[in-house]
């Protein structure tokens, strides 16, 4: 792999083979590229969502052992040299010296290579943004329509402290500001489109600023780097927010606005408050509660959760009061149940009707606000009032309902004494005992470990078990929800396939959705997939009744799939065969006529 470099010559000058070879050898690949796409181990190898194309599955996979990446959806690969180069857009010479000096070799080098070194300064995304970011502040501070931006941002409350803190900036009108300013090199001009500050045309061959006449707010990662923007409209129209679109260093559902900052503000952060929007972040920590971070218009993800409780023990989530507030508000809980170990806390707080924190804070000032804190809705509280809401606590049926619908979602919290407190609030609630609780809700997810949960032969759910047509789907679906780590029995590709199916499609939707964002529990798989339409094919697979003891569930499992994926292939080949049978023996290749002289087809009986 490093065949490539041997033979790159820079100037005049080679670099020499070994040394490139004993660069590589002392660097590891999986270090350099994890802090710039995100990985996962997945057994032997990491993989993550492939930084060079785009796509929502992961097929970007890194071994260490071989020092090597390789994508199976755009074919990519190369060693950790590579990756710099074309990930960073560095040259050549640049990326070996970041590599060699990672691990203390100095690259052997002359003085006319330095010299070309410098002038050729290799610039990232970060640094272009970086740029822009200057660029807006620059223009809010000099600009000669600059009033109208700081006009707006003095009209709404804010100081130029505050906007100095958090980089605000102004993106001044015409379609070619940033682009004239920072596109001096063709170079440039791809980082900028990278970075999604410039648009491309590439029908007319033209390029335009996306962010024209706007309150520029720098989305910075918590390095202090700045990685997005969200430009707000100057009075009304629309989009209100226009946000950078998802890049190389921009994932929106992992990021939080404001979360570098309140970092820079408190020496020592003990809680968060999660809010909506920009301006709450803003004008929250001008009026002293420096310690709010904003999901950036995207429900509460669990890396957002994840990344918040790395930091703080307190998460304060604040959400409207009215009815998508609160389906907000839950949602986010579903997601922060899985996260729940002793020691950690959350709150949610409901504000009052047509008020944000924004101009709740203005209204009431900190004091105020912050009692509102102290007095939010603990998680149990909600927890236990949103799925009473609709219950009738005083008849045997409603506490039935209350014990089904809550234990699943219970068991999704780690062990530990906040989940034993939890199911002792459910046992009070339904006067049925925790023990029984806790057994009844294993035997639903397959925890149980007796066999007479086991139906006897002839009986329909084994007759549908054993039966061919789309029970199969939904019977490898009742596995896969119980033990939600069985979609590690299959690769994606597979997944992929069967999705295709419509027989199959939820199922092969579900098991990605598993293996990508590990929803390893029943609460985050509802979560996860609550409002969409494979909501109600997983309800019904979770209410399904264990048929099988756990240690039989993995083969069975296997089992199951294989016989799909052996099903849809055979189905596949017969489509195929139907084409190919039209066209003339003599332009079929070998493999086309092998197909068609194959009539045993010995899956086909499945
Ligand atoms: P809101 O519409 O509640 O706006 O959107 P806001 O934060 O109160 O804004 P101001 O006070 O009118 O300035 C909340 C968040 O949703 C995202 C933004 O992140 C925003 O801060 N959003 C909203 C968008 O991304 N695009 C939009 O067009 C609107
Ligand atoms: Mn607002």
């Amino acid at each position: 792999m490093t065949f490539f470099f041997i033979s790159h010559i820079f100037g005049a000058i080679v670099i020499p083979p070994e040394f490139i070879e004993e660069v590589l050898s002392r660097v590891d690949i999986v270090e350099i590229i994890e802090p710039r796409v995100a990985l996962k181990k997945t057994g032997q190898n990491y993989s993550g969502l492939c930084p060079f194309h785009t796509e929502k599955t992961p097929s970007f996979s890194v071994s260490q052992e071989k020092q090597f990446y390789y994508c199976f959806g755009c074919q990519v690969s190369g060693s950790a040299l590579k990756f710099l180069m074309e990930f960073e857009r560095m040259e050549f010479i640049a990326a070996v010296e970041m590599l060699a000096e990672r691990v203390g070799l100095e690259v052997p080098k002359s003085d006319h290579q330095a010299s070309t070194e410098t002038s050729r300064r290799r610039k990232t995304i970060f640094e272009i943004l970086g740029q822009a970011s200057a660029y807006y502040c620059e223009q809010l501070r000099a600009h000669p329509s600059k009033e109208r931006a700081v006009g707006y941002l003095k009209n709404r409350g804010l100081s130029g402290e505050i906007a100095r803190d958090f980089a605000l900036g102004y993106s001044p009108p015409g379609w070619n500001n940033l682009y004239d300013t920072l596109a001096n090199s063709n170079f440039e001009r791809d980082l900028l489109i990278e970075s999604g500050m410039v648009i491309e045309n590439k029908d007319e061959d033209k390029t335009y600023d996306r962010f024209r006449e706007r309150i520029m707010f720098p989305i910075r990662d918590l390095r202090g780097r700045t990685i997005a923007f969200g430009g707000r409209i100057i009075g009304d129209g629309k989009p209100k927010y226009l946000n950078s679109p998802e890049t190389p260093v921009f994932h929106k559902g992992r990021e939080l606005y404001g979360l570098f900052e309140a970092r820079k503000r408190n020496a020592k952060l003990t809680r968060v408050m999660v809010v909506e929007g920009y301006m709450d972040v803003v004008a929250l920590a001008q009026f002293g509660i420096g310690y709010s971070v904003a999901t950036l218009g995207t429900a509460t993800s669990k890396e957002h959760i994840d990344r918040l409780y790395r930091l703080v023990p307190q998460i304060v989530f604040s959400f409207d009061g009215d009815s998508a507030g609160r389906s907000a508000a839950w949602k986010a809980l579903l997601v922060t149940l899985v996260a729940m170990s002793d020691g950690r806390s959350a709150k949610f707080l409901f504000l009052p009707d047509g008020d944000d924190p924004d101009t709740l804070i203005r209204k009431e000032g900190k004091d105020k606000f912050e009692l509102r804190l102290e007095r939010a809705t603990p998680l149990d509280e909600f927890f236990f009032s949103n799925l009473e809401s609709d219950l009738d606590m005083d008849s045997m049926e409603g506490k039935a309902t209350l014990s089904k619908l809550a234990m699943p979602l219970l068991s999704s919290i780690p062990e530990g004494v906040f989940k034993q407190l939890m199911i002792d609030a459910l046992a009070g609630k339904t006067g049925l005992e925790a023990s029984r609780l806790i057994q009844a809700a294993g035997q639903g997810q397959n925890t149980a470990t007796s066999r007479s949960a086991r139906p006897p032969q002839g009986s329909p759910v084994y007759e549908k078990r054993v039966s061919e047509g789309p029970g199969l789907a939904e019977l490898a679906l009742s596995m896969l929800v119980q033990q939600p780590e069985l979609s590690q029995e299959f690769e994606d590709s597979s997944y992929e396939q069967l999705r295709q199916n419509p027989d199959a499609r939820f199922f092969g939707e579900i098991a990605l959705a598993i293996r990508q964002h590990e929803l390893l529990s029943p609460g985050l798989l509802l979560g996860h997939f609550q409002g969409k339409t494979e909501f109600k094919s997983l309800r019904s697979a979770m209410d399904q009744e264990q048929l099988l003891d756990v240690s039989e569930l993995r083969e069975e499992f296997k089992g199951t799939v294989s016989t799909l994926l052996d099903r849809f292939e055979t189905q596949l080949k017969q489509e195929l065969k139907k084409q190919l049978i039209n066209k003339p023996f003599a332009e079929l290749n070998p493999e086309e006529r092998q197909l068609i002289r194959d009539n045993t087809n010995p899956k086909s009986q499945l």
